[in-house]
């Protein structure tokens, strides 16, 4: 019996050599941590249990029948995060490169099997070169396995990913069907395929850095959301980002005690807005003040700036914010910024989360290079996910409120719930010059008529009092006074019910 023990534990200790001490020093040489050291960082303490530790690859071509290594290159199991349910796995680069075999495979679609039937969020710290080479297809058919849960599991049970080393074909196609993706600078990359192959290609000389670096990626591609300095830091950003976000599809979010009361009326935001409309304000101090404990967990703070996207809470409760940001191109829509909130909102209402949309919008970014770029349908993309979503919807407008980026800002006319506007609001079909050039073109000519025309139709149209005279918002509110009125409104909204009618599903423009 002792001897067995013994056994035992020798093979966990193999196991957990990985790729053995040379490559867990080059790994650790890179500034990376092994895939147990992350999976330590990541969960509570002592609360990872790990399943096959000891699976092996089946493959016998190139030799490979020689070199085993038990778990085949990554570590998979449960534990919890701040107390709640996480399924896990983490890919071990000193294994064949963490490169993705069909028993590595297999191993990850046991725990996003029992994820899903338990429902409970799937976290994947990826470090991999890909399938792996030596098994051809059998490790392509091990991929589209994964693909095919990552797609069943789209919007029941969120799932994060977490690009910890250089990652290439399905290592990133599966990343980039989840719901997040997290990256660590200088020694994280994602590319379909590396820098040697375009060379060959396109005869274009690239560093991985440029082609799919964290900032490559964060503030150039949008791939991902998040960059970190280090291991260390993305996994403790991740275990915060937890704790927003509900467990399943069939949950609400969770609730964090505060002491930060509902009605704190902050007389500063009274004083925000600028006389002069063509001057920006930091649309960050709104959502800062309006969020228990200014505690905003911003997704994709580098890439479409013009539109702030991220998760707070509200009396406890987690709300997603998105808001237009008039210190970046004015706070335009444009492809960037559709595409970046259109995922978000959906993102958002596909896990119950309520949304609270600040508007500050000039209207759509003009010129040939959006339009070639297909704005028309990046636009409608928001547009849609907006009038898609059946969660708790809390407006206010802060001041512009122009053309279709109006109704595209979760407008009553898309079912918003509560639809309030600061004083300072101004809401038309385009703003008072451009307006004014249109409509009284034969007085071109003539700048005092123009000025008298101008200044005619700011005193009509610059102010919410014409939309709330038809409803279409429900009060004018004092800015000092939105955190109480937003939290109000989203109390009474809590046990919301409206469904969409009855479709296979909907044919978002792509
Ligand atoms: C088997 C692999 C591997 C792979 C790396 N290794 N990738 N083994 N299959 N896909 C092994 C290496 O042989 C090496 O083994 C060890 O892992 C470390 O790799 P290095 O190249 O030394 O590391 P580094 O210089 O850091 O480069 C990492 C890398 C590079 C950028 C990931 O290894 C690379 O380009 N790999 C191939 C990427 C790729 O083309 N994958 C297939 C994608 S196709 P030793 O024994 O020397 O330590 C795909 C299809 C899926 O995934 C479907 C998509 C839709």
């Amino acid at each position: 019996m002792q001897e067995i023990l013994k056994q035992l534990e020798e093979k966990r200790g193999r196991a957990r050599l990985g790729g053995g001490t040379k490559r867990v020093e080059a790994q650790h040489g890179k500034g990376k941590l092994t895939a147990r050291e992350r999976l330590e960082i990541l969960f509570d303490e002592g609360s990872f249990e790990e399943w096959d530790m000891f699976v092996e690859h089946r493959s016998t071509e190139f030799g490979m029948d020689g070199q085993k290594v038990p778990g085949d290159g990554v570590v998979t199991g449960w534990g919890t995060v701040n107390g709640r349910l996480v399924f896990a796995f983490s890919q071990d680069f000193t294994v064949f490169g963490g490169s993705l075999s069909e028993a590595h495979a297999e191993k990850i679609c046991k725990i996003m099997d029992q994820a899903l039937e338990v429902g409970a969020p799937v976290v994947g710290l990826n470090d991999s070169g890909g399938a792996r080479i030596q098994e051809g297809v059998a490790s392509l058919a091990g991929y589209a396995e994964v693909f095919q849960r990552n797609v069943l599991a789209s919007g029941v049970i969120p799932q994060i990913s977490v690009i910890m080393g250089p990652c290439a074909g399905g290592a990133v196609y599966s990343p980039a069907m989840t719901d997040f993706i997290f990256m660590v600078k200088d020694s994280s990359y994602m590319f379909v395929t590396g820098p040697d192959v375009v060379k060959t290609v396109t005869h274009e000389t690239v560093t991985q850095e440029e082609l799919g670096g964290a900032l490559t990626h964060t503030a150039r591609s949008g791939v991902a959301d998040l960059a970190f300095e280090n291991d260390v830091e993305a996994l403790m950003q991740t275990r915060r980002f937890i704790d927003f976000l509900p467990r399943s599809n069939k949950e609400k979010p969770p609730v964090r005690p505060t002491r930060d009361t509902a009605d704190r009326i902050e007389p500063s935001l009274d004083t925000l807005i600028p006389a002069d409309p063509a001057k920006p304000y930091d649309m960050a101090e709104v959502i800062a003040k309006l969020v228990d404990d200014g505690d905003f967990f911003e997704i994709g703070p580098n890439f479409a700036r013009n539109i702030i996207v991220g998760f707070g809470r509200i009396e406890g409760s987690t709300v997603g914010i998105v808001a237009n940001q008039p210190m970046v191109l004015a706070g335009c829509l444009d492809i960037d910024s559709s595409r970046k909130a259109a995922r978000f909102v959906r993102f958002c209402d596909a896990f119950n989360i309520p949304i609270v949309t600040f508007v500050d919008v000039p209207g759509f970014l003009p010129g040939t290079a959006q339009e070639y770029g297909a704005i028309i349908k990046h636009g409608a993309k928001l547009l849609f996910a907006y009038a898609e979503a059946t969660v708790p919807k809390v407006t206010v407008i802060t001041r512009k409120a122009y053309g279709g980026a109006y109704d595209v800002m979760a407008s009553k006319h898309l079912r918003g719930d509560l639809n309030y506007a600061w004083p300072t609001a101004e809401i038309a079909v385009m703003g008072p010059k451009g307006a004014v050039e249109i409509i009284f073109r034969a007085d071109i000519g003539d700048p005092a008529k123009i000025a008298a025309r101008t200044e005619e139709y700011r005193q009509r149209f610059a102010n919410p009092f014409v939309a709330a005279a038809r409803g279409f918002l429900d009060d004018v509110i004092m800015p000092s006074a939105t955190r109480p009125r937003v939290a109000r409104s989203l109390a009474m909204l809590r046990e919301k019910k409206l469904t969409n009618p009855w479709k296979k599903h909907a044919n978002v423009p792509l």
